[in-house]
């Protein structure tokens, strides 16, 4: 009747954006993240057999609008896999900035998919419930895994995640926090703008799976400056594929090109680090994880009192306690 999951954000190194079906949230290519061990989200699920509908808040505050709806439309799903009518009671705790481009989506979705099942009584396998909770929000697929994870495009059977073996490749993350607000266009509309306009949206598709090739051999041979490049490469792709919509999308503001620029001084100066950015101003540096105090100053240098997380490589989904 009540259960409670906690799952992390994950950052992702070769990108997800663009929908073949926006219904069942089917992605127009593959995608390949890292999940992080910083800003869980908790969400407690508690089927509620005298309620009308659902209800749910997030740190305290009850969610309405648009938020509720997701939230909702996401419950009814997993209440009719489970042939329930009962609504549920959904309290979720979010430590990461939401609405900034911090992936909150991920974690949220995944910590939700996991607790509502379990709520409902669905004993789902770690691939369902990927498939699951990419129902909720894409890159939330994701999240139900630890480590390096790609995120299959297919029908939706076959669309889920799962996690890479990343032998001697250790990656750590810095996030240079320089807005924090929400942002001027969800990463839902954005896509699907960038989808029905962008004429760079077909060579997008066509570049992801020889880049994801390339980063699935990197990753094997554990070449950090080859994942790092190719990372950055492709977020570069994804923002110049989005700049190509009409109107344009554009998420990058000054302080997003001064970052990259620390982030080539740092390669410039010996230190391997490489840029990738969301859909939000903020810079997420990758780097070995003994790098991340030299990447932390330089970004300290360069901001004065900007916010930095530093995060390494974290677990997947789990449910907690009985
Ligand atoms: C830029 O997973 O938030 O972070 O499926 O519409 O909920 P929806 O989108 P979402 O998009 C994430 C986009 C991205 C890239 C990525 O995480 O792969």
């Amino acid at each position: 009747m009540s259960s409670t999951a906690i799952a992390h954000p994950n950052i992702a190194l070769i990108k997800y954006w663009g929908k073949a079906d926006e219904r069942l949230s089917l992605p127009a290519t593959d995608s390949l993240s890292l999940t992080l061990d910083i800003a869980p989200t908790r969400t407690t699920v508690t089927l509620d057999p005298g309620a009308d509908q659902h209800v749910a808040s997030w740190s305290g505050e009850p969610m309405t609008g648009r938020e509720l709806e997701r939230v909702s439309t996401f419950l009814d799903l997993v209440a009719e896999r489970a042939g329930s009518r009962t609504r549920a009671v959904v309290e979720t705790v979010n430590e990461i900035p939401t609405g900034a481009g911090l992936a909150s989506s991920a974690a949220g979705f995944a910590a939700l998919a996991a607790a509502a099942s379990a709520a409902y009584g669905l004993a789902l396998s770690p691939r369902d419930l990927s498939r699951l909770a990419r129902r909720g929000s894409g890159s939330a697929a994701r999240s139900v895994f630890g480590g390096l994870v790609q995120w299959h495009a297919g029908d939706d059977e076959g669309s889920f995640a799962e996690p890479i073996e990343a032998p001697g490749l250790e990656l750590a993350l810095v996030v240079a926090v320089l807005a924090a607000g929400r942002k001027a266009i969800g990463s839902r509309e954005a896509m699907r703008r960038t989808v029905a306009t962008s004429p760079f949206f077909g060579a997008w598709v066509a570049s992801v799976p020889g880049e994801l090739d390339a980063m699935r051999a990197a990753i094997a041979r554990a070449d950090l400056s080859a994942v790092g490049e190719l990372a950055e490469s492709n977020a570069m792709r994804m923002h110049a594929t989005m700049l190509g919509a009409v109107p344009p999308v554009r998420y990058w503001n000054a302080d997003t090109v001064a970052a990259l620029d620390v982030v080539a001084q740092c390669r410039r100066d010996g230190i391997e680090a490489y840029a990738t950015i969301d859909a939000g101003p903020n810079v997420k540096v990758l780097c070995r994880p003994e790098a991340t105090t030299a990447v932390a100053d330089r970004l300290r240098a360069a901001f004065a009192d900007v916010d930095l997380l530093v995060s390494g490589s974290g677990p997947g989904v789990r449910i907690l306690g009985p």
